[in-house]
């Protein structure tokens, strides 16, 4: 058996319209699991992850919901084990970032990554999690995080605070549903190709090379590559990983020092020994 399929299962995925929850929905349809897709109730790109899901043979369920209305969400929850039946895997992947100086987040600003970020994080997975005890499943919890979870990016105060913070719950969760079965993991993404940033007060081309020449491979991650490391998390295969943390940052927290720009040239010739 291949401990990477997913047939019989089913998978909700948060901030499912576009960029990585596009990306994670299709790849666990192309491990055979059916999709509850969950985005802003004006997000016109879910019709089109439910039509890239379906092509690839698995059903697609598509709930509108501001994850930010955090008292909504157990009912979100009841609703959708009621027309899904039991999930299986949850990826919680919906989040909000704002570029603000510290001195200039408003509390608004601030509740806003927060209620995004953590709260619905929260939230929606005690739901979930308790349905998926209720049902028997032995399910699979995967947060997105950040290496901002990790590192500092100036501009991000909350943004920052909101991943450490996931990162943390995902270590109590993991720990609290450890006897049930249930697995709980983050997955920590470096610099990744999506629309997230919005729209730029700045150069966005100068700061775009500014950020590739930090980032060892040389290049922002395409959302498919983070795609693997969820798979390992969501399935038979990542069945004694929990409570940890997979960064996918294309050597970015490996390398916080300048040292390599100022290095020798790499040698291309074997030297004769
Ligand atoms: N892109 C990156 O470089 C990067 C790096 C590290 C971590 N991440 C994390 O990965 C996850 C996905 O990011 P992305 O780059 O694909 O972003 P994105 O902005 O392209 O997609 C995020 C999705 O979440 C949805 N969403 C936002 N607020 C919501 C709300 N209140 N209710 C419901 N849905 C909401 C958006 O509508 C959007 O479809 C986020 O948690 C982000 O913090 C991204």
């Amino acid at each position: 058996m291949n401990p990477f399929n997913l047939t019989g299962r089913t998978a909700l995925v948060t901030g499912a319209a576009r960029g990585l929850g596009r990306a994670f929905a299709t790849a666990l349809a192309g491990a055979g699991a059916d999709l509850v897709l969950v985005d802003l109730p004006d997000a016109d790109g879910l019709a089109q992850t439910a039509a890239e899901v379906a092509e690839l043979g698995r059903t697609a369920r598509v709930y509108g919901q501001d994850l930010a209305r955090t008292e909504e969400l157990h009912a979100l929850a009841d609703r959708i084990r009621a027309e899904a039946g039991p999930l299986h895997i949850l990826v919680n992947n919906a989040g909000t970032a704002a570029l603000e100086r510290f001195n200039e987040i408003t509390p608004a600003s601030w509740q806003r990554v927060m209620r995004v970020n953590l709260d619905a994080v929260f939230f929606l997975t005690q739901r979930v999690a308790e349905h998926m005890v209720a049902d028997g499943v032995a399910g699979r919890i995967v947060n997105i995080t950040s290496k901002n979870a990790l590192v500092a990016e100036a501009g991000l105060a909350h943004y920052n605070a909101s991943k450490a913070a996931v990162d943390l719950l995902t270590q109590s969760l993991a720990v609290e549903l450890a006897p049930h079965g249930i697995t709980v993991n983050s997955l920590a993404p470096g610099m990744v190709a999506t629309p997230i940033d919005g729209e730029f007060p700045f150069d966005r081309e100068a700061f775009e090379a500014a950020y590739r020449a930090r980032i060892p491979l040389g290049r922002y991650a395409e959302p498919q590559e983070c795609t693997g490391a969820l798979l390992l998390l969501a399935s038979d295969a990542g069945s004694y990983l929990t409570g940890s943390r997979i960064v996918v940052d294309g050597g970015v927290l490996a390398d916080q020092m300048p040292r390599t720009r100022f290095m020798p040239p790499y040698r291309t010739t074997l030297p004769h020994h």
